[in-house]
């Protein structure tokens, strides 16, 4: 986690660097640093917190300097604290560092460098990367080269930018397993350094996206320098990013999250532009376009299984496309925590295809898991947001969700994207393989297409109201249990799983019928139970589990499709949502769930964007 900005040029480096944080501090918030150097002046201002406090702080102070780096940390070594805060200083006071990743051998390094004479100030591990650099230089004059030999005893994972007071005309980047992009400026006169885009996108759209291993030189006037970790000048392309920058604005809401919430009818369109065609005069013309599987398509028809890997809602979306793809396919999907498969020793075979689903695509666990998937021989199919992130380059073939940047650390519009992505492969899948009726190919797209202007319709109801209304009647609460069945339970881990993180109180998702099983001794009448019970094949059974609820004086309150009545007469409260197909019912179902806890964190005062001990990108095991 953690976000770097850094900035070279004719420009004053402080206002950009302080806005590249802001928009970066999803990354992590527990404090906020900058170096600034002005001729061979340098000027490093930290404070614990959040950027805004930084630059409160700053007020006043010497901020000149076309050249600057910044860091907004998620604190893994040490205490969030301004001692432990980025940017990192050499012993002699000419390097500052900032650094995303973790470097495992810091404690060796650390050692080896206190008998040399090195003392720290701080308890990180990027102060030990800091001196182990100013230390290469007692071997060699070249800075680069001090950063690629020190570079090459660490390990574990970065992304530094580094500023030398005795080179003020050059910022020196570098990355492995983090990620690290260059905006390059009009004419090569600038440079701009950010963990991902979304600080340098509107100042260029040029951007050279850092590889593993690389050390990249910026000096405005001259063409990036990029060296390989054997000191090897490597070749490089400029990409065109193109991101809507009203993306990374609020837009009036009060917050990201809610925004996002209410973006997700225009962010489906998006997801489905190019890919879901539908004739509305004759279904049977319907169709799915997805390059993707066009490139690798015997590989993908030949699947002998599946397997998903991801983290968190990723995951949670994952169990959804395994019911779609199996359903749809009769492909077996296996669906896998990429931090447990990565360790599991798992059976990969040379047929198997992995999908791996990540909306930041800088997931490190899921990194890991592709890369073990991939030395076995499997193909990797990425399901990603994040446009040239590591995840979107290290798949073989792979569906963007293009839902636009996700900045609310609790993700919303990532989630329907990624049905929808899966939804829209399995489709296509289960077309060209024959197991999927055509007339159910052709009738679903309709349906699928139809989605976005369901969503709309729950959105524009007075749904919103009447779950903020309920949201303050749960404020106290300390436990809920989410039930759901099929397409529905995934949901209820999600629903689960969004309550957690932005209210902090404590909610569980299970299968509705394994209640019985465990759960049932929670009820009572303090624990709300949370049913989604939409009309599909086990709608009787849920109808069961909710008179097991309510003949322990349980509460509950259930999602259920349009004009139901047998839940209505059971439940203390219901959200309807529109019918749709059971395949395609968890993109409606998961909105009520998503505003609930959004209004729950908002009624209990809570920062609803930066949740305390989370970071939207966990690029750490
Ligand atoms: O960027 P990714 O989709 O790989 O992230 C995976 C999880 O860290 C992420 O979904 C996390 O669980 C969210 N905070 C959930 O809202």
């Amino acid at each position: 986690m953690c976000g770097i900005v850094g900035y070279i040029g004719k420009r004053e480096a402080f206002p950009i660097l302080i806005g590249g944080l802001k928009k970066l501090e999803y990354r992590g918030y527990d404090s906020a640093g900058v170096a600034l150097l002005n001729d061979r002046n340098l000027n490093v201002y930290k404070e614990k917190g959040k950027v805004a406090t930084l630059e409160a702080s700053c007020a006043g102070k010497d901020l000149a300097g076309g050249l600057g780096i910044a860091h907004t940390r998620w604190a893994t070594h040490g205490e969030p604290n301004s001692v432990n805060a980025h940017p990192h200083v050499s012993q002699s006071g000419r390097l500052a560092m900032v650094h995303n990743g973790i470097i495992e051998n810091f404690g060796t390094l650390r050692e080896q460098l206190q008998q040399k004479g090195y003392e720290f100030k701080s308890e990180t591990d990027t102060e030990v990367l800091v001196q182990l650099i100013e230390f290469a230089l007692t071997t060699t004059d070249d800075v680069k080269e001090a950063v690629v030999r020190a570079l090459n005893k660490v390990i574990g994972a970065y992304a530094i930018a580094l500023i030398d007071r005795e080179h003020p005309e050059r910022l020196i980047v570098a990355r492995k397993s983090s990620p690290l992009v260059v905006g390059v400026g009009e004419n090569e006169g600038e440079f701009f350094v950010g963990s991902d885009a979304s600080p340098i996108v509107e100042f260029t759209k040029k951007m050279v996206y850092l590889e593993d291993e690389q050390v990249a030189v910026l000096q405005p006037g001259k063409s990036p320098e990029i060296y390989s970790l054997q000191n090897q000048s490597v070749d490089y392309d400029i990409k065109e990013v193109d991101l809507d920058i009203s993306m990374l604005t609020k837009g009036g809401f009060p917050h990201f999250m809610i925004k996002e919430i209410y973006d997700q009818p225009q962010c489906l369109r998006d997801c489905m532009r190019g890919r879901v065609f539908v004739d509305n005069d004759n279904m049977s013309n319907n169709f799915i376009q997805l390059s993707a599987i066009r490139d690798y398509k015997n590989r993908l028809l030949k699947a002998r299984r599946m397997i998903i890997v991801a983290c968190g809602t990723s995951w949670h979306a994952g169990l959804i496309g395994k019911q779609l793809i199996e359903q749809m396919c009769r492909i077996p999907v296996e669906v896998a925590y990429a931090s447990e498969f990565r360790y599991s020793n798992p059976v990969i075979e040379p047929g198997d295809v992995v999908i791996a689903i990540s909306q930041s695509g800088e997931t490190a666990d899921t990194l890991a898991a592709i890369q073990l998937a991939r030395e076995n021989g499997a193909l990797i199919f990425g399901v990603v947001n994040a446009v040239g992130s590591s995840i979107a380059r290290a798949s073989d073939t792979g569906i963007y969700i293009h839902v636009g940047p996700e900045i609310g650390v609790a993700s919303t519009k990532a989630f329907t994207g990624q049905v929808c992505v899966l939804t829209m492969l399995a489709l296509q899948l289960g077309h060209e393989l024959g197991s999927l009726a055509d007339n159910e190919y052709h009738y679903t797209i309709g349906k699928l297409a139809e989605i976005p202007e369901l969503m709309e319709e729950m959105l524009k109801s007075k749904m919103d109201d009447q779950i903020k209304r309920m949201a303050l009647t749960f404020t106290y609460v300390r436990n809920f249990l989410y039930l759901g069945r099929g397409y529905n339970y995934p949901v209820a881990l999600e629903g689960a799983l969004k309550l957690k993180e932005i209210s902090y109180i404590h909610a569980e998702g299970y299968p509705a019928a394994e209640m019985k099983h465990g759960p049932i001794a929670l009820i009572d009448s303090d624990m709300p139970t949370i049913f989604i019970a939409t009309h599909h094949q086990l709608y009787q059974k849920i109808i069961s589990n909710m008179k097991e609820v309510k003949a322990r004086n349980g509460k509950i309150l259930a999602i259920v499709t349009r004009g139901d009545k047998e839940v209505k007469a059971i439940a203390d409260n219901i959200i309807e949502i529109p019918p749709t197909l059971n395949t395609l019912v968890p993109l409606l179902t998961v909105i009520p769930l998503q505003l609930l806890s959004y209004h729950v964190a908002v009624a209990r005062n809570l920062n609803v964007d930066m949740p305390r001990n989370l970071a939207k990108s966990v690029t750490v095991e």
